[in-house]
């Protein structure tokens, strides 16, 4: 079908594995489906790229369609309209390809979250620039349309808290682990099998990739230059089955999450385990489903939910990132003109306080307790709750404590543990995590 109004929008893909892949077969679906009425013009894949021409990747692409080895070629191939980046990486092919396409007079759509979080602020730039679009729908949680949301939708509003999970796999993973008890590594190996993973999965379970799309939501929402230099980052690899056991029994369930807040006039970006209260909506949210909850002045909760990772629901972003072009929809990259954007300055880590979670294994001797009990009162940390959790472990000589403080600091926690470590009456470094209020 063609739409005469308009001439078709041409489009290449650079990268064609888990989200290229699934970009091909949806926009063969919606085409039979009536896109090109939605989009006002006909949609035309005309070029794509990928490292091995000869890989099968269950997809059938026109035969007038121009294959490229090299990503920088295509993306300076005069014929093109539209450059859809979906390699991957924060440096370079991926990140010559977008600046080339971008200095050409073409509008880049990105799944990229690890190059715009390093780069964001300058390729933003260069798109206002050069007049042209620069897209990420789909960098950030999946076919959730945050980025939007925050950019276009919630606009009128002054946030004071995003909070997000914004990882599939390590989501996925955690529930995973809580429902079976299988290890970190069974987990893991299927999160990779069901296309979940980053090509280096350490970006997932480390943290970082959370702290890409974080720092791109921080700045649509708090519209500060995008800051990718976050002090908390913790991923979810010292989480035990005893954690989500006892965690469990007192209520809270554990997310990794990413949080931007505004402190006063400063922000905090951090990304760790964090538990949340069973009853919150956004605890509930299992699998490789993501969900971001924003507290705004004139909108005081939003909570949209969806799945996070995934060739289709990635690809379901991408494509509304295409729509918005073919129908003339042009919005800045940021929301706002770069020059006019304010450096983030970040919080101060003890402005913020909390109640955290701890677990120690202590060595069952007389005295542990009172040593604990000691060191948190000397860094004024009063504590809600204490038990020993289940009977002291193999020979007798090891019990886990589990303890609640009540609001404090993380320096002044970390303190405190510090100190309790160096008395030597744990067998292990104690494992702590935030409580965050909803
Ligand atoms: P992927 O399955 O690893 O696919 C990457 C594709 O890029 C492959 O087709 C690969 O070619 C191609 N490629 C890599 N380096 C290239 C180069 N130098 N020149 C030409 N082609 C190159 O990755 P993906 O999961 O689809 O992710 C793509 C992007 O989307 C990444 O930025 C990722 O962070 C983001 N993203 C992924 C998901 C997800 O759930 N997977 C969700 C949101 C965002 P070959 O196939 O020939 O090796
Ligand atoms: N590896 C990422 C995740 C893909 O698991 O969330 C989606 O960005």
């Amino acid at each position: 079908m063609k739409n005469s109004a308009f001439p078709p929008l041409k489009i290449a893909i650079a990268g064609l594995g888990t989200v290229g892949a699934s970009l091909v077969n949806l926009l063969q679906t919606a085409h039979n489906n009536g896109l090109n009425k939605r989009s006002h013009r006909v949609i035309e894949i005309v070029a794509v790229c990928a490292r091995d021409k000869n890989k099968d990747r269950g997809i059938l692409l026109p035969s007038n369609v121009v294959w490229y080895d090299d990503a920088v070629e295509m993306a300076s191939a005069p014929n093109i309209n539209v450059f859809v980046e979906l390699m991957g990486g924060a440096e370079g092919v991926a990140k010559v390809a977008v600046e080339t396409a971008i200095k050409g007079g073409k509008h880049v759509v990105t799944a990229n979250k690890a190059l715009l979080s390093a780069y964001g602020n300058a390729l933003a730039q260069l798109a206002q620039d050069h007049t042209v679009s620069l897209n990420f729908e789909a960098s950030v949680a999946g076919g959730i349309p945050i980025v939007k949301t925050l950019r276009e939708a919630l606009c009128g509003n002054t946030p004071k808290r995003v909070i997000g999970i914004l990882n599939g796999t390590c989501n996925y993973m955690l529930t995973r682990m809580e429902a079976s008890g299988e290890s970190f590594e069974t987990c893991l190996k299927a999160a990779q099998e069901l296309g979940y993973a980053e090509a280096d999965p350490t970006f997932d379970v480390d943290g970082f990739d959370t702290a890409h799309k974080l720092s791109l939501l921080t700045s649509l929402a708090f519209g500060t230059q995008i800051d990718n230099k976050i002090e908390t980052i913790h991923g979810i690899r010292s989480i035990t089955a005893e954690d989500i056991i006892a965690t469990r029994e007192l209520g809270f369930r554990i997310k990794l999450l990413g949080i931007a807040e505004k402190i006063g006039d400063n922000i905090s970006q951090r990304v760790q385990p964090t538990l949340l209260p069973h009853h919150a909506a956004i605890a509930d949210v299992g699998g490789v489903t993501n969900a971001v909850f924003v507290e705004s002045d004139f909108m005081p909760s939003l909570l949209l939910v969806g799945a996070g990772a995934g060739g289709n629901a990635t690809a379901s972003a991408v494509v509304s990132d295409i729509i918005d072009l073919a129908r003339g929809l042009h919005v800045l990259p940021l929301g706002q003109v770069v020059g006019d954007m304010q450096a983030l300055v970040n919080a101060k880590p003890d402005a913020i306080t909390r109640r955290f979670y701890v677990r120690f294994a202590v060595f069952d001797k007389t005295g542990a307790f009172a040593t604990i009990a000691k060191h948190m009162a000397e860094q004024n940390i009063s504590l809600e709750s204490i038990v020993q959790h289940g009977k002291p472990e193999g020979d007798g000589t090891i019990a886990q404590v589990i303890l609640v403080t009540h609001k404090t600091s993380a320096p002044a926690l970390e303190k405190a543990l510090d100190a309790i470590f160096e008395a030597k009456i744990l067998a292990a470094k104690p494992q702590s995590m935030p409580i965050e209020p909803l």
